[in-house]
């Protein structure tokens, strides 16, 4: 999601290796399927429930959510209804392309290769 590069702060869509250090932004859902927080890392969460656990830290208005308030880099890392809202609000995105065919239920924004971050 988002990124600091001296002084200029940017959002991006980012990978394991990039979000390392920094702060992974998810919602809800795609926190459960992890099943814990991810290390070396802040893990925020995005819901209006009143979740609590070890090692996260919850945001319940994303439209209020500030990402130059947090020191650092904010990764977007999910799910679908997450990327929906917050892609328009990256500047990088880390896409990684599997060619292979698999059945899904949930669909992130059609991105390509080719794709610029969408506004
Ligand atoms: N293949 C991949 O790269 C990838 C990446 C990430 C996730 N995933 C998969 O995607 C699935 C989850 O995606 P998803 O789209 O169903 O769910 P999601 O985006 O992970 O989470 C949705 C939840 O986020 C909270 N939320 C969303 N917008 C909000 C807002 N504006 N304010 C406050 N809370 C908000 C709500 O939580 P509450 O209901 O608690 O209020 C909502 O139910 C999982 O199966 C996961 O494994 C795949």
């Amino acid at each position: 999601m988002e990124k600091s590069r001296g002084t200029s702060r940017r959002i991006s869509s980012g990978s394991k290796k990039a979000t390392s250090g920094s702060a992974v932004l998810m919602g809800r859902k795609t926190y459960e399927s992890l099943g814990r927080p991810l290390p070396n890392r802040r893990n925020l969460v995005v819901t209006r429930s009143p979740v609590a656990a070890e090692g996260i830290e919850v945001i319940a208005d994303l439209q209020a959510f500030d990402p130059d308030k947090v020191q650092g880099d904010v990764w977007v890392i999910g799910g679908a209804e997450i990327y929906r809202q917050l892609l328009p609000q990256c500047e990088e995105l880390y896409l990684s392309v599997i060619p292979r065919e698999v059945e899904a239920i949930h669909f992130s924004p059609s991105l390509s290769p080719d794709s610029t971050l969408p506004k």
